[in-house]
């Protein structure tokens, strides 16, 4: 028995945040932003919009694509660094607004790596037989945990949601999945605030050394690709398509560069969303699945790196 990606979706809120209205915001350029980063735009979800909301639309999507209904659902994992709420998870709230009982439904936290963790706990579920139909979820408001005075991280993220329904097949989807984790370099990356008498003690915003990030972030993505080739007896020139977590086009450029492969292979998103955290690969997943480019049989390897520091893979055949 194995698990494989039967269906796609993602969702991205209707307002749009240019690098030019960042401009008339902070002490920024459009130049500035672009050459460093690569992003041009990010969607910002609105003021009433949660996390299970964008996840809903994303989900709907994911199912009508793969042909299955609510009542087909056996599972709900939401990768989220941003839940609507403490408590309950945004995957029990999220299950509910689908009008689903009774399945198991939980949340992932592993920042910019959720979805790669959230698929691979699926994973295990799916294809050892325990459930048939599972929705996999990456869905963020990062808009709501940035400080928009702070020029330094204001200007790298976005809103939006991915989804996949993973379900039980005879042929490989999946073919492996790798998970890393450091909590030696939190301090790097992090959102410190903490609830405490009612309040929230400390910053809530995100607290990044970027250099830092960078490198860090280069060196455990080839890692963890390699990790995943050598598994599978394969060449990282075999990849049909890698999916990276969108963080940052040099981020990117350089990981294809270490592994010898050509930018046409590498999907690219983050001009157009921005770092969407757990959000970022299926979102650029589902762009990629709709315009064509990903085909029947292809090698597709999804990788990511996020605070914790969490980072990890899925290979998988299409
Ligand atoms: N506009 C204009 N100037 C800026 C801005 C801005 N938005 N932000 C910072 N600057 C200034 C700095 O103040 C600094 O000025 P100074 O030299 O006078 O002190 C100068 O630009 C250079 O700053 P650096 O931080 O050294 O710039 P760097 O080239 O490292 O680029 C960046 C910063 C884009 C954040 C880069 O380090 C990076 O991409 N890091 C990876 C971080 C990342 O992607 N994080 C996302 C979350 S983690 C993840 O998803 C893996």
């Amino acid at each position: 028995m194995y698990s494989r990606i039967t269906g796609t979706g993602s969702y991205l809120p209707e307002k749009i945040l240019t690098n030019l209205d960042l401009e008339r915001m902070v002490d920024t350029s459009d130049e500035w932003i672009r050459t460093r980063t690569g992003i041009t735009q990010r969607h910002i979800a609105g003021e009433n919009q949660v996390a299970s909301d964008l996840a809903l639309y994303a989900c709907q999507n994911a199912m009508q694509a793969a042909g299955v209904t609510s009542q087909d659902i056996d599972l709900i994992i939401v990768a989220t660094t941003t839940p609507d709420m403490i408590f309950p998870s945004t995957a029990c709230i999220l299950q509910n607004k689908l009008g689903i009982e009774n399945c198991p439904a939980f949340d992932v936290q592993a920042v910019c790596s959720g979805f790669v963790y959230a698929l691979a706990t699926a994973d295990m579920f799916v294809s050892s037989g325990k459930c048939r139909n599972a929705l996999v979820v990456g869905s963020e408001i990062y808009s709501k945990i940035l400080d928009w005075n702070d020029r330094s991280t204001c200007v790298l993220f976005g809103d939006g949601a991915g989804a996949v329904v993973l379900s039980q097949s005879d042929q490989p989807g999946i073919l492996s999945t790798h998970l890393h984790a450091s909590g030696s370099h939190s301090n790097i990356l992090s959102a410190p605030g903490s609830i405490s008498g009612g309040k929230v003690q400390g910053t809530p915003y995100i607290n990044m050394e970027g250099n830092a990030v960078f490198k860090f972030a280069v060196k455990v993505l080839e890692e963890v690709v390699q990790e995943a080739m050598a598994k599978n007896d394969l060449q990282s020139t075999d990849i049909d398509w890698l999916i990276p977590h969108q963080a940052n086009i040099r981020i990117i450029q350089s990981t294809a560069r270490k592994l010898g492969l050509p930018m046409d292979k590498v999907v690219v998103a983050v001009d157009k969303h921005g770092n969407t955290s757990a959000a970022s690969i299926p979102l650029a997943l589902d762009m990629a699945v709709r315009d064509g480019r990903i085909q029947r049989d292809q090698l597709v390897l999804l990788e990511g790196v996020g605070g914790g520091f969490t980072w990890g893979a899925v290979l998988l055949r299409w």
